[in-house]
């Protein structure tokens, strides 16, 4: 049933409403990387930033901490780059994101080519910065926060892998150099961070609007 008025909405809209919503809004229900996210899912946006917002500990204002794209090592070929905070990563390479069609694109004003790269369990979400051909994965999506209710801070969120609600912010500690990174569901015995250290974030897309 609910399959069914989902599929006769847009129809109805399209009649009377025409040209909104338009045809991506639509598919948006199609999408693996959105899927079950609700209405207020998106996979297309240009310029924004991101920030992490506490889940569970107080937060200082609505918009939350500034994340950069911060670094994770390299070899010959390519550079591996994480999202990290800038309070812990005082750089800015990439000042905006850009969502395209689920994958999610660091801006360079210097043309770098970068690309996300596919997140599982206990992994830092991360993007390969390479000169050789390599495809970005579809994985994230944006949430707008339509809860009439409030409750929410008004900023839409990030997703990966369809969901909003495993990112963490945790120190590398002494394993590497002091740098907080977004890790996607901790793993208690990671190497890369100290999981001790994790605390649950929201990623808050800003400047969309
Ligand atoms: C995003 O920013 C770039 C560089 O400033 C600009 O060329 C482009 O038009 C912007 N795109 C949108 C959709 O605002
Ligand atoms: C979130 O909590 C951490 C740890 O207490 C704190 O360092 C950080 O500033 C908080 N974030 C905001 C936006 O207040
Ligand atoms: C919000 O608080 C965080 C943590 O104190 C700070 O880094 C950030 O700049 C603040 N953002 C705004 C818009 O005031
Ligand atoms: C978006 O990705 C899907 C799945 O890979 C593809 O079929 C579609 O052509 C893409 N659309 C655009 C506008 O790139
Ligand atoms: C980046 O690419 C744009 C568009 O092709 C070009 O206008 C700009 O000069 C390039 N910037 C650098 C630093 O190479
Ligand atoms: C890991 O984090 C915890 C909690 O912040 C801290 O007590 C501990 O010293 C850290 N361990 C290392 C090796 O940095």
């Amino acid at each position: 049933m609910i399959a069914a008025a989902l599929a006769l909405l847009p129809l109805t809209l399209g009649v009377f409403a025409s040209p909104l919503p338009d045809i991506s809004a639509r598919q948006i229900f199609l999408k693996p990387w959105c899927s079950g996210l609700g209405v207020g899912a998106f996979d297309v946006a240009y310029n924004f930033t991101l920030a992490a917002y506490n889940s569970t500990l107080p937060n200082s204002n609505t918009t939350g901490v500034p994340l950069v794209v911060g670094w994770n090592g390299a070899t010959e070929e390519a550079e591996l780059k994480v999202l990290s905070t800038y309070a812990s990563y005082p750089y800015n390479d990439f000042p905006t994101f850009s969502m395209v069609n689920g994958t999610l694109h660091p801006n360079s004003p210097n043309n770098l080519s970068i690309v996300d790269n596919v997140v599982s369990d206990g992994d830092e979400p991360s993007f390969l910065q390479t000169n050789e051909p390599a495809t970005a994965a579809q994985i994230y999506c944006g949430v707008a926060d339509t809860d009439p209710a409030g409750g929410g801070t008004g900023f839409p969120e990030l997703a990966v892998n369809s969901d909003t609600d495993s990112f963490f912010l945790c120190s590398t500690g002494d394993y590497r150099f002091a740098q907080n990174n977004i890790v996607y569901k901790p793993n208690l015995n990671s190497y890369s961070y100290n999981y001790s250290s994790c605390y649950p974030v929201k990623i808050q897309i800003i400047g969309l609007f």
